[in-house]
């Protein structure tokens, strides 16, 4: 290949990993597979490797690789950082409209969330991105440039953005889905979790090292153009600049015409902050007119165009009670805090996670002390620390147990791990987890099949592995209290009718350690069977992209224990599927692109998505010309005018379920 060859590849493979990453990171709308992206980054790097003259700062390589720095060097804000006064009731927030109303008689503001994470300055210079700064005291703060530009939804380069000098500022946060599983990851390392999202975002982006920065889930919202060339009437217009120009701005951003209907919002935001993936501890009301908030200008400390309103309180002190002990499905022993209930944010705590033992000893806590709890949304609870001034002197020491608390198993703890395990792979906790697992939405999809009745199906040993959920008979399901005939009936039918789930799935389901969703994917695309997968050798495993080695090794013990394999028999003898459906190229709807728009009301999404796919078909998540299909349930949105305007082949539910026939 030559150089002039080369560029115009590197070119259109920028274009297009740009287009993808503002589909997944700012728009939340993904159009390929995180496998597919990583093939086109990889596509690059390749290139560019053989190129290095052709290198730009802001090609989407340049993310990550600067060398770990030994400080931050501290810079100079262009315009002070300023923080927020607060509010805490409607009184107060009619107070500010009242202030502000002396000067003006009328007056908009636009209401946005308060992302509860850490201030961040970024400049861009002829559209580029130079500069990352922390708050700091406010004038300045710390260089963190290599950090921000690991965030992928921080554009290096702007669109239609490309005169002189701005300076943009924003929030940095964690996502509460990616803060549990930074946790998680930090905890199998056995290193000390986060106790909350906003700790985790301002740890992770005060690492020396952007390589480890880059492993952190972090996003950034962002919200104020503090200084640019061009002339902006008002806020609501800069946050429609700002989106246009490539960043990630909050969609819960409303305009208001008085107080009292930014009130209403408010208290909008605060009820549904649970439902976000990431947390708000409050809303910001802004001035909309840019003339006035310059007319009113700041003290030294805050604007007096703008003020937070706070909401409730996402932690709470309460009294530790005791320890329990939780036996998951690998056999690892959980501590959970047993607390004296306490309402958070409008829901009662009685339960905290307490990760590990180390955690425990790492922070000090001792049954009876006086402990600060946090809850967040779908963030389990969490302690964040022990109130020490309040210890009385008898508060007493956890011990770890030297028994299993369900089979009474001497346990182990491997000298590698942080985890305290019971290894009696019988053990009827493990089974419950497992079955849990194998019955899960994400795996074999057995509905009626609860955690509660797991339980009781164990307490009266119907089942002792897996495998046995398939033998079971009408007669063992109606000698479980609160089955009757037709509740029986159909948790037989759903048994019978999982045993035809699809071989991912399967994969899934077995719960072999480190053997999430996508390395079930992954493997389901390289072997056609269970039989394939059984006689794979670790190395073959290895090589398999996308897979690493540790979950090679699972994979190979999993299938080299013989219990595991008389597993496999057994679901084989009562006629689950262990194997790939028919080849792609007999299936009906082979490589026909479908998109949903709306809600179906016979079933789920995820549901019609497996029919399909089942059927050769794929899901997108957007219209484009080539669609062939979108289907169109109850309230559905914008996809609907979009295909309407392309002619696209609509069907609704009746339709698509006449059509999937
Ligand atoms: S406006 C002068 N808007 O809250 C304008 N700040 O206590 C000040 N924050 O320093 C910032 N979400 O770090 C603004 N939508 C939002 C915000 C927000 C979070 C943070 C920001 C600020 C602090 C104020």
């Amino acid at each position: 290949m030559d150089k002039k060859k080369a560029l115009t590849i590197i070119n259109k493979l920028r274009k297009e990993i740009n287009y993808h990453n503002h589909k997944y990171y700012i728009e939340n709308n993904p159009v390929i597979s995180d496998f597919d992206f990583d093939k086109l980054l990889k596509e690059l790097e390749k290139i560019e490797s053989k190129f290095p003259e052709l290198i730009n700062p802001d090609s989407p390589t340049q993310r990550i690789g600067e060398k770990p720095l030994d400080h931050f060097e501290t810079v100079n804000h262009i315009t002070p950082m300023l923080s927020l006064a607060n509010t805490y009731n409607d009184d107060e927030l009619r107070d500010f409209d009242n202030r502000i109303r002396k000067k003006f008689d009328k007056i908009s503001y636009v209401v946005e969330p308060k992302i509860d994470g850490i201030g961040v300055a970024l400049v861009y210079e002829k559209g580029f991105l130079v500069r990352g700064v922390t708050r700091g005291d406010g004038v300045k703060g710390d260089d963190i440039t290599s950090n921000l530009k690991t965030i992928k939804s921080v554009p290096l380069k702007l669109d239609k953005i490309d005169n002189g000098l701005l300076e943009i500022k924003g929030e940095i946060f964690m996502s509460k889905s990616g803060f549990n599983k930074l946790n998680k990851n930090l905890l199998e390392k056995n290193q000390s979790p986060f106790a909350n999202t906003r700790n985790a975002a301002a740890g992770s982006i005060r690492q020396l090292n952007p390589k480890i920065v880059a492993n952190r889930p972090l996003d950034i919202f962002v919200y104020q153009i503090s200084y640019s060339d061009i002339i902006i009437k008002n806020h609501e217009e800069s946050l429609i600049i700002l989106k246009k120009a490539g960043f990630k701005t909050n969609p819960l951003t409303k305009k208001v015409e008085n107080i009292e209907e930014a009130i209403v919002f408010c208290k909008e935001l605060e009820k549904i902050r649970d439902e976000l993936d990431y947390n708000i501890d409050g809303a910001v009301l802004k001035v909309n007119s840019i003339e006035k908030q310059k007319f009113l200008g700041s003290t030294t400390k805050n604007p007096r165009w703008a003020i937070s309103f706070k909401f409730a309180a996402q932690q709470a002190t309460t009294n530790l009670l005791d320890i329990n002990i939780q036996v998951g499905r690998q056999g690892t022993l959980t501590p959970v805090a047993i607390l004296e209930p306490v309402k958070i944010g409008g829901v009662i705590v009685s339960r905290a996670t307490l990760h590990n033992f180390d955690e425990i000893k790492r922070k000090d806590i001792r049954l009876g002390d006086i402990v600060l709890v946090e809850r967040s949304g779908d963030v389990i609870p969490q302690i964040v620390k022990s109130i020490i001034e309040k210890r009385k002197m008898k508060n007493t020491y956890f011990t770890i147990p030297e028994k299993c608390p369900v089979c009474a198993t001497k346990i182990i703890k491997e000298s590698d791990e942080v985890a305290v395990r019971c290894p009696n792979k019988m053990c009827p906790a493990r089974l419950k987890w497992r079955v849990k697992h194998f019955a899960s939405r994400d795996a074999m999809d057995i509905e009626h099949l609860g955690f509660s009745t797991i339980d009781k199906m164990l307490e009266k040993n119907l089942i002792s592995d897996i495998s046995d959920i398939y033998f079971l008979t009408i007669e063992d399901i109606l000698s479980i209290e609160g089955f009757k005939e037709k509740s029986a009936q159909n948790l037989i039918d759903s048994i019978e009718k999982s045993k035809n789930m699809n071989f991912e799935r399967f994969i899934y389901g077995l719960g072999i350690r480190h053997v999430g969703k996508y390395a079930a994917q992954i493997i389901s695309r390289k072997y056609s069977s269970i039989d394939e997968l059984i006689n794979s050798d670790e190395e073959d495993l290895k090589n398999i992209y996308g897979l690493g080695d540790k979950i090679a090794f699972e994979i190979a013990s999993f299938f080299s224990n013989n219990e595991n394999i008389k597993l496999i028999q057994r679901f084989k003898e009562v006629g689950v599927k262990t194997e790939k459906r028919r080849l792609k190229k007999d299936l009906p709807f082979k490589d026909k692109k479908f998109v949903f728009t709306g809600i179906l009301s016979s079933f789920s999404r995820n549901k019609a998505a497996d029919i399909i796919k089942n059927k050769g078909g794929v899901i997108l998540s957007s219209i484009t010309k080539t669609t062939n299909y979108v289907i169109v349930g109850e309230n559905p949105g914008s996809k609907l005018e979009k295909a309407k305007k392309l002619g696209l082949k609509l069907l609704n539910e009746e339709e698509f379920i006449l059509l999937m026939k």
